[in-house]
C-alpha cells in the first residue's frame, strides 16, 4: 500500500478495514489536483468510459454513457437504517441496522477485485465554514472521483483540515462489479440487477454505504446522501436545516437585492430558476446554488442559506439558449456530460437543445441514432456536471461561509391543474402547511412511473433522513426561536399549469422573473394582493406582464381559485396527513381545517 497522506488514525483504520473487505488491486488517495483529474480522465478515455469531446467546440469536456439499468436515483433501494423504525418514519425504507450491515458486508466482500480503490476526502460547504461537514468517500469508480471534484471541495486540503482527529462521515461506495483475473472491463461497470443495488444510511453513526450504481445521487455520496439525508439528521439535532433548495439573488431596477430559496422536486425547475435570465427589464438575477441549501438562524434572527456544493449536476434535456442561456455558457467547457447524444463532429446534443439535431449521431446507449428513428437520443435524466464558478451569473457571495439572508421561500412542483401560478402564505404555519402539501407529477430523475401525482413535502420526500412529521415540527419550531417578522415570507408557485388541451398556460423560464418581481415587492410590503381561501394572490394587474402578450384567458386560469378542485385537493391532503400518522404536528391539522373552512365560506358566498 502507498503511504497515506494523513495521520488520522480513525480514517487510516477505516480505509484499512475497507481494503480488507473489498480487496482492491490498488489504493489511490485523491489529492484533488488538476493533474490527478486530467490523468483520471485520460484513463477513462482509454477504458472507453469517457469520450473526449472536440477541444475547440467543448474544451475540457467528456461524454459518458451509463449502463441502461443505471440512469437515475433508485428510491426503492434507498434505506434509512435508524435503530428504531419510527425514527425513519413513513416516508423512508427501513430495516434494522445490524442485519443490513451484515447484508452489505456480504455484498462488499471482494467487490473491488481487479479495481483501484479511490479514497476521496471531501468537504460540503466552504472549508473555513463552521458548519461545513467533511466526508470521505471510498469508491472504485474513477467517474465518481472526477464528478466529486467538480461537485465538492475535494482532496488534500480536506485531509489537512481533518488533521489527526477531525470528524468525518465514512461513505463506502462500490459499483459492485469485481473483475476476475484477466476479465475484460466494460465502459460502465455496475450491478445490473436492481434488487442488488443498495443506498443505505445509518444516521446515528453516521455512515453511508452505497452498492451497485455509479450514477448521480446514488454514487456521488456528498450530494443527496450526505448533504441531505445525513445532514438533515445532524441539522435537526443542531438546530439548522438541510434542504433540497436553490438559492438566488434578485435585484430590482431600484437596486434592492432580495435573496430567496426555492424547493421544487427533482426535475421540476430548480437549476432553471437558479440561473434564469430575467425577461423583465431592469431586473438582475444572480445564482448561489441550484440544488441544496443549508440554512441556519443568524445572530440577527434571520435565516441564512449556504450552498454546500461547488458544481451543478443538471438535467440536460430542455436546456437551451432560449430556456437557460447561463447553463449553456456554464457547460461550454470543463464539463462531464452523461447520457446525451454524441454528434459526428465531437459535440453533444439533446432533445430541446434549441439547435437542429445532427443528421446522425450516437445515442445515449451508444447506438447509431437519427432524428426520425423514433427513439430519444438523450436519456430524459441525462445530466451535465459543471463547475459552479463557470456560471456567468454566479453571485460573488456564493462561497461566503456565513451564507446570505433569505427573505422568501418558494415551494413548487408540476401541477397541471388546480394550483395557481403563485400564492403567498398567510403566515409561517400556513407556509409550512403549503410546503408539506407540495406535490408534483413524478419525473425521470428517479426510477419510477413518471407523470403520477405524489406528495413531496418540501421536495424532500426522497431526501429527508428522519420522520417527516418531526421534520415539519422542526420547521414550525423556528417561529418560536426568532421574531416571526424576521422569518422569510412563504410562497407557492406553479410554472406547469396546463390548459384543457394540454398546453402550458405559462411560458416559464425567464418569464418567471415576473412572478419573482411580485414576490420581491411583497417582501418589501408593496405589490398588491387579494385574499383568497388558499392564500394571497396577485391583485388584477399586480403582476408585471408588460411585453409578454399572455392571452387574457391564460392569466384568468393561472390566477383562478378553482373551489371544486381545491375541495378535492383538501381531501387528498387529509389522506396524506393521515399517512404521516401521530407525529404530524397539530398545526398542520389546524391549517387544513382552516383551509376547508375558508373554502366552505367562499362556496356559500358564491351561491
Ligand atoms: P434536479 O436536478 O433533478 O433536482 O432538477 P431541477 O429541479 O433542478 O430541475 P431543472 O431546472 O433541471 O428542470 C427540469 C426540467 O423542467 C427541464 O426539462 C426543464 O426544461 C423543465 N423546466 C424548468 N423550468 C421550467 C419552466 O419554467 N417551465 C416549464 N414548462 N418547464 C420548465
Ligand atoms: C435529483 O434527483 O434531485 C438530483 C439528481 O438533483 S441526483 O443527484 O441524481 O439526485
Ligand atoms: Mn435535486
Amino acid at each position: 500500500m502507498p503511504k497515506a497522506p494523513t495521520h488520522h488514525a480513525k480514517l487510516l483504520a477505516w480505509v484499512e478495514e475497507a481494503v480488507q473487505l473489498c480487496q482492491p488491486a490498488a489504493v489511490h488517495w485523491c489529492d484533488g489536483s488538476e493533474a490527478e483529474y486530467q490523468s483520471l480522465c485520460e484513463r477513462m478515455v482509454a477504458a472507453g468510459t469517457f469520450t473526449r469531446l472536440d477541444p475547440v467546440k467543448r474544451p475540457g469536456c467528456y461524454l459518458a454513457r451509463s449502463h441502461p439499468s443505471d440512469v437515475a436515483r433508485v428510491e426503492d433501494r434507498t434505506y434509512i437504517c435508524s435503530r428504531r423504525q419510527e425514527d425513519a418514519g413513513p416516508t423512508n425504507n427501513w430495516t434494522e441496522p445490524e442485519p443490513m450491515r451484515a447484508k452489505l458486508r456480504g455484498l462488499f466482500e471482494g467487490c473491488m477485485a481487479g479495481r483501484t480503490m479511490y479514497v476521496i476526502p471531501f468537504c460540503m460547504g466552504p472549508l473555513d465554514s463552521p458548519i461545513a461537514k467533511i466526508g470521505v468517500e471510498i469508491s472504485d469508480s474513477p467517474y465518481v472521483v472526477v464528478n466529486m471534484r467538480i461537485m465538492t471541495r475535494m482532496g488534500q486540503a480536506v485531509l489537512d483540515k481533518l488533521g489527526a482527529a477531525g470528524e468525518f462521515v465514512p461513505c463506502l461506495h462500490s459499483i459492485g462489479a469485481p473483475l476476475k483475473p484477466g476479465q475484460a472491463d466494460v465502459p460502465w461497470p455496475c450491478e445490473p440487477d436492481p434488487a442488488r443495488k443498495y443506498i443505505v444510511h445509518f444516521p446515528e453513526e453516521p455512515s453511508i454505504w452505497s452498492y451497485g450504481s455509479g450514477y448521480g445521487g446514488n454514487a456521488l455520496l456528498g450530494k443527496k446522501c450526505l448533504a441531505l439525508r445525513i445532514a438533515s439528521n445532524i441539522a435537526r439535532k443542531e438546530g439548522w436545516l438541510a434542504e433540497h433548495m436553490l438559492i438566488l439573488a434578485l435585484t430590482s431596477p431600484e437596486g434592492k437585492t432580495t435573496y430567496l430559496c426555492a424547493a421544487f422536486p427533482s426535475a421540476c425547475g430548480k437549476t432553471n430558476l437558479a440561473m434564469m435570465l430575467p425577461t423583465l427589464p431592469g431586473w438582475k438575477l444572480r445564482c448561489l446554488g441550484d440544488d441544496i441549501a443549508w440554512i441556519r438562524l443568524g445572530d440577527d434572527g434571520r435565516l441564512y442559506a449556504m450552498n454546500p456544493e461547488t458544481g451543478f449536476f443538471g438535467v440536460a434535456p430542455g436546456t437551451s439558449e432560449q430556456s437557460n442561456p447561463n447553463a449553456m455558457a456554464t457547460v461550454s467547457r470543463n464539463t462531464v456530460f452523461t447520457n446525451v447524444v454524441l454528434t459526428p463532429d465531437g459535440d453533444v446534443w439533446w432533445e430541446d437543445m434549441g439547435v437542429p439535431a445532427p443528421a446522425r449521431g450516437t445515442d445515449w446507449q451508444g447506438q447509431e441514432w437519427t432524428p426520425g428513428c423514433g427513439r430519444k437520443g438523450a436519456h430524459p435524466n441525462a445530466r451535465f456536471t459543471a463547475p459552479a464558478g463557470q456560471c456567468p451569473v454566479i453571485d460573488p457571495a456564493w462561497e461566503n461561509p456565513a451564507g446570505v439572508p433569505i427573505s422568501a421561500i418558494l415551494f413548487g412542483g408540476r401541477r397541471p391543474s388546480t394550483i395557481p401560478l403563485v400564492a403567498e402564505a398567510f403566515g409561517w404555519e400556513h407556509g409550512v402547511f403549503m410546503g408539506a402539501a407540495a406535490g408534483s407529477e413524478t419525473t425521470a430523475a428517479a426510477l419510477h412511473q413518471a407523470g403520477v401525482l405524489r406528495r413531496d413535502p418540501f421536495a424532500m420526500l426522497p431526501f429527508c433522513g428522519y420522520h417527516i412529521g418531526d421534520y415539519l415540527a422542526h420547521w414550525l419550531a423556528l417561529a418560536g426561536r426568532t421574531d416571526r417578522a424576521k422569518l422569510p415570507k412563504v410562497f407557492f408557485v406553479n410554472w406547469f399549469r396546463k390548459s384543457a388541451d394540454g398546453k402550458w398556460l405559462w411560458p416559464g423560464y425567464g418569464e418567471n422573473s415576473r412572478v419573482l418581481a411580485w414576490i420581491c415587492q411583497r417582501v418589501e410590503g408593496a405589490g398588491a394582493a387579494v385574499e383568497t381561501p388558499i392564500g394571497r394572490l396577485p391583485a388584477p394587474d399586480a403582476l408585471p406582464l408588460e411585453g409578454l402578450n399572455l392571452p387574457a384567458d391564460n392569466l384568468r386560469q393561472l390566477l383562478a381559485v378553482d373551489l371544486a378542485g381545491w375541495r378535492s385537493e383538501a381531501e387528498d391532503i387529509a389522506k396524506y396527513h393521515a399517512s404521516i400518522g401521530a407525529r404530524l404536528p397539530e398545526a398542520m391539522r389546524q391549517e387544513l381545517a382552516a383551509l376547508e373552512q375558508r373554502l366552505r365560506q367562499a362556496a356559500e358566498t358564491v351561491q
